[in-house]
């Protein structure tokens, strides 16, 4: 194998894989940590979370690492925990969620034929004749109720008042807590007792998140910090997975370039073999002000610059009103008309970093150039 100028280890950027570090989740690692720590202690409490976020807010991967750690702990605290994921939106059903864990946990079983709620009891049986413990996790668990059975749910949450057992604590993910209206109240108030929300990264926290994966995976000086702003800016909703995937792309594209560190026009080249995040559609919905300021923006942001400043787009979208015969609007309108793009996903905004004189705004187009024209186009703004 070829040594790579720009990655160390090229896997550290794949799904799969738990980082070694987690800036900005410490905190909450440690907060979930503690909801499960009981159950290291007493065999009589099976706690029950929810842990709620956004899109690549680290759901996912806070909970793979607490079930290594709680199994870790358990074998020094002389318990077997056993952790077993099950991913809701591919296992939809009761009955495709037990098999899943029967088969996590490694027994024999004659799976055809047998309801959920027998699955059930057959797992319980077997903790309590080995006297281990399940630390279940529902990944996307809103999947479960919207397939329209909810009997697993209803179980789950009352294991102790109908099997008399406390050997499975339960902890559930997804986006919000909204799907759980769909439960009876008081199985809702069992399930929702204990909630800890994540909110979406913002940009510096991603801006950290980044360095720290580039760090592990990429050779040292292979990122640097304002090419990890540009991606950062490039997420929405503050997603790290995107950005994971941007960094694993972009610095792919260094690669072939044959150059040893990430460049503003590798990240565009990978953010380009990427499907757009925003409903390009929407572009036909645009005024014809947001029309020009968006072609402004798209006519500066062509080649492989990352950020104009505003008063660049302003002069670029003036130039293009006078060649098109529409009454440029004031700089005040101009600036509400950016809010409204960025509103839109369609625009990004960053305040310029230190070291510049002042600090001014700098716009960059969250979706490709040629996708804003080809879009704009077809709307015509000039049909006037
Ligand atoms: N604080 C962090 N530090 C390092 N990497 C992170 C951090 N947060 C998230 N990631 C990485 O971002 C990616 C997305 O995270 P994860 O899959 O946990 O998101 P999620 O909240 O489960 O999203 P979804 O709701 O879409 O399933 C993963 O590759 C994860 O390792
Ligand atoms: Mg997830």
């Amino acid at each position: 194998m070829s040594a790579s100028c720009v990655f160390r280890d090229e896997g550290k950027l794949s799904p799969e894989y738990l980082p070694q570090r987690t800036p900005h989740r410490d905190g909450e690692r440690r907060e979930l940590f503690e909801i499960y720590r009981p159950m290291l202690k007493d065999e009589g409490l099976a706690p029950i979370a929810f842990l709620v976020g956004p899109v690549g807010s680290g759901k996912t991967m806070m909970v793979r690492m607490l079930g290594k750690e709680m199994e870790e702990k358990g074998v020094l605290h002389g318990c077997t925990i056993k952790p077993v994921s099950v991913n809701c939106r591919t296992d939809r059903t009761p009955t495709a969620v037990m098999n899943r864990v029967v088969e996590a946990l490694g027994a024999r079983f004659p799976k055809r034929g047998l309801e959920a709620q027998e699955t059930l009891r057959f797992v319980l049986d077997m903790l309590a004749r080995t006297r281990g413990r399940l630390l279940l996790i529902l990944d996307e668990a809103d999947s479960l109720v919207s397939a329209g059975d909810r009997s697993l749910l209803y179980s789950l949450a009352r294991l102790r008042e109908i099997h008399g057992s406390s050997r499975v604590a339960l902890l559930m993910l997804s986006k919000s807590t909204r799907f759980l209206l769909a439960l009876d109240a008081s199985t809702r108030s069992s399930l929702q007792k204990t909630t800890l929300a994540l909110s979406g990264y913002t940009v510096d926290q991603l801006v950290d998140i980044i360095a720290s994966r580039a760090e592990e995976s990429m050779q040292p000086g292979a990122m640097g910090v304002d090419v990890a702003r540009f991606i950062a800016n490039l997420s929405q909703g503050g997603d790290a997975r995107y950005c994971v995937e941007l960094l694993l792309r972009s610095g792919s594209a260094s690669e072939r370039r044959g150059a040893c560190s990430v460049a503003v026009s590798d990240v565009l080249e990978a953010r380009n073999s990427l499907p757009p995040g925003v409903d390009l559609q929407e572009l036909q919905y645009l005024t014809e002000h947001e029309r020009l300021v968006l072609t402004a923006a798209a006519n500066l942001l062509r080649g492989s610059r990352a950020f104009i400043s505003t008063g660049e787009l302003e002069a670029e979208y003036r130039g293009l009103c006078a060649t098109s015969s529409v009454k440029h609007c004031g700089h005040t309108t101009f600036w509400m008309t950016l809010q409204k793009l960025k509103a839109k996903d369609f625009l990004g905004m960053e305040r310029s970093g230190r070291g510049r004189r002042g600090r001014t705004t700098l716009i960059m187009l969250r979706i490709r150039a040629a996708d804003a024209m080809r879009g704009l186009d077809k709307t015509a703004w000039s049909r006037a």
